[in-house]
């Protein structure tokens, strides 16, 4: 056990609910602390979950967005029974700088842009660079990534130091969005960029050592906003949905996201290595989209399942009972997704889609062994009714039968992003155990708890008191036994 690197001192949030409750930011960088054990902590996996999320460093320059937040990765490290936790800050170029300046030098989401910084990042080079987003294992390093497109990071999985950033600029290719995708078949990453200025879109996949092999540009109609994008052993999918910043009011230099229910969504098929040039799209009806479960090979066709909302546009309900920006900002953070298929049709063109079920869930995950082959079971949080976002539970979904299993935390308790761990010499999609951070206000303590994945109904098999709080985050990752 060791006691915290870093004690920070206190910095006063205000009243943004975002930094205060289960949302505040810890201040400390814990390396293998005490931790109390409740249960019996299963022997037959090993392995590492990551979980990245915002953990604001600095007092935010005005009005502060969840999305702004500094990445901190939290780790929960398991070897034959025994568990290790920890948890860091991204040390991104931004945060770098501020920690230098000791105060916040970019404004966020919420804030005006200051075209006078030199050191920018995102779809419109405005916004710091935070990497908070999402984190996706490749070769066995971390890569850390930031949702309106940055620098990837390489986070060590087990000591989570910051080693710096993947070089895919000297193969011309730009930035990365967060939703890159390791292949597990043949370890390629895939991923993609946006930007306000043509291209709107680009596209490329490294080697599994890092190598950029392909990048090329993807022709959008204007400036949007994509937030993943999917995989099957011989394409790509990626998304134009109409939801992206009103085009008049960004000329001058204003960023307010728009639904356009009037404009179809539209899916572009890419075999993996071509020419963005030979894309082909296919259409829907509008939606938005941010998660994607998984997406596979049928015949003729390419199967699509998504966490899909029909109308993406604020909850004037919660709008209503807090003014100001911060009360958009809550309505805008509603995520009413329910699971949804699409069925595109390489040889007609012709699309079909179907709602699988009309149960809200939300951040999918699967057997990552299964990502871009058929797939069976996805693993999803349910959102509790708050102002901000919690996972209240979780949801098992069995894509064959329909059937759904349900987790319903106590009171006070909320999960983050599950991620499927695989039993040693697992024999089937489901055997392993799906492993979650808790953030619990009862006991003011974080927790990772494990569950079967075969039936997690079932509850919780054991539970690892932490001794500090883990505030909710965003996405997470396993890290095979065979990289510890
Ligand atoms: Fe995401």
């Amino acid at each position: 056990m060791t006691t915290p690197e870093i004690l920070l001192d206190n910095v006063d949030f205000g009243e943004n609910p975002y930094l205060n409750d289960a949302h505040e930011p810890l201040r400390s960088e814990l390396d293998n602390p005490q931790i109390k054990i409740i249960g019996d902590v299963p022997k037959d996996f090993s392995g590492i979950y990551l979980r990245n999320g915002p953990n604001q460093r600095f007092k935010p320059l005005g009005m502060y967005h969840w999305f702004d937040g500094d990445g901190m990765i939290h780790a929960a490290e398991f070897r034959e029974g025994k568990v290790f936790y920890r948890n860091r800050w991204i040390r991104t170029k931004g945060l770098e700088c501020e920690i230098e300046k000791n105060q916040s030098i970019w404004p966020g989401l919420m804030g005006v842009p200051n075209r006078n910084l030199k050191d920018n990042w995102g779809s419109d080079l405005w916004l710091k660079d935070n990497s908070n987003t999402d984190i996706t294992i490749h070769g066995g390093k971390a890569i850390s990534t930031f949702y309106q497109c940055g620098d990837a990071y390489i986070v060590d999985p087990i000591n989570l130091e910051t080693e710096g950033t993947l070089n895919i600029k000297s193969s011309g290719a730009r930035q990365m969005s967060a939703h890159c995708m390791t292949d597990e078949n043949n370890g390629d990453l895939l991923f993609f960029d946006y930007s306000t200025k043509p291209p709107y879109m680009t596209y490329g996949v490294l080697d599994k050592e890092s190598k950029v092999i392909h990048h090329t540009q993807i022709d959008l109609p204007g400036a949007r906003l994509p937030h993943s994008m999917a995989f099957t052993r011989n394409y790509s999918i990626l998304m134009d949905l109409p939801m992206f910043w009103d085009p008049l009011l960004l000329e001058k230099d204003i960023h307010k996201v728009t639904f356009y229910p009037e404009i179809q969504s539209k899916f572009g098929i890419i075999k993996r290595m071509a020419s963005g040039d030979t894309v082909k799209w296919f259409e829907a009806d509008p939606c938005y989209i941010y998660h994607i479960i998984n997406a596979w090979e049928e015949g003729d066709e390419i199967v699509l399942d998504v966490c899909r909302m029909s109308t993406p546009v604020p909850k004037s309900d919660i709008r209503n009972k807090m003014s100001g920006p911060y009360g958009s900002m809550l309505a805008w953070l509603k995520l009413d997704a329910v699971y949804h298929r699409y069925r595109f049709n390489l040889v007609t063109g012709k699309t079909k889609e179907e709602s699988m079920n009309d149960v809200l869930s939300e951040f999918p995950t699967i057997n990552n062994k299964f990502l871009g082959i058929k797939s069976r079971y996805s693993y999803h949080v349910s959102l509790a009714d708050t102002d901000v976002i919690l996972f209240d539970g979780f949801l098992k979904i069995d894509s064959n039968t329909e059937n759904i299993q349900k987790y319903k935390f106590p009171d006070g308790t909320f999960g983050s992003e599950m991620q499927f761990a695989p039993r040693d010499n697992s024999k089937s999609e489901d055997d392993g155990y799906l492993i979650t951070f808790v953030t619990n206000l009862v006991t003011e303590k974080g927790e990772i708890q494990v569950f079967s994945a075969e039936d997690l109904s079932l509850g919780p098999i054991c539970k690892i008191i932490v001794p500090q709080q883990i505030p909710p985050g965003f996405h997470s990752s396993f890290v095979y036994s065979e990289y510890l």
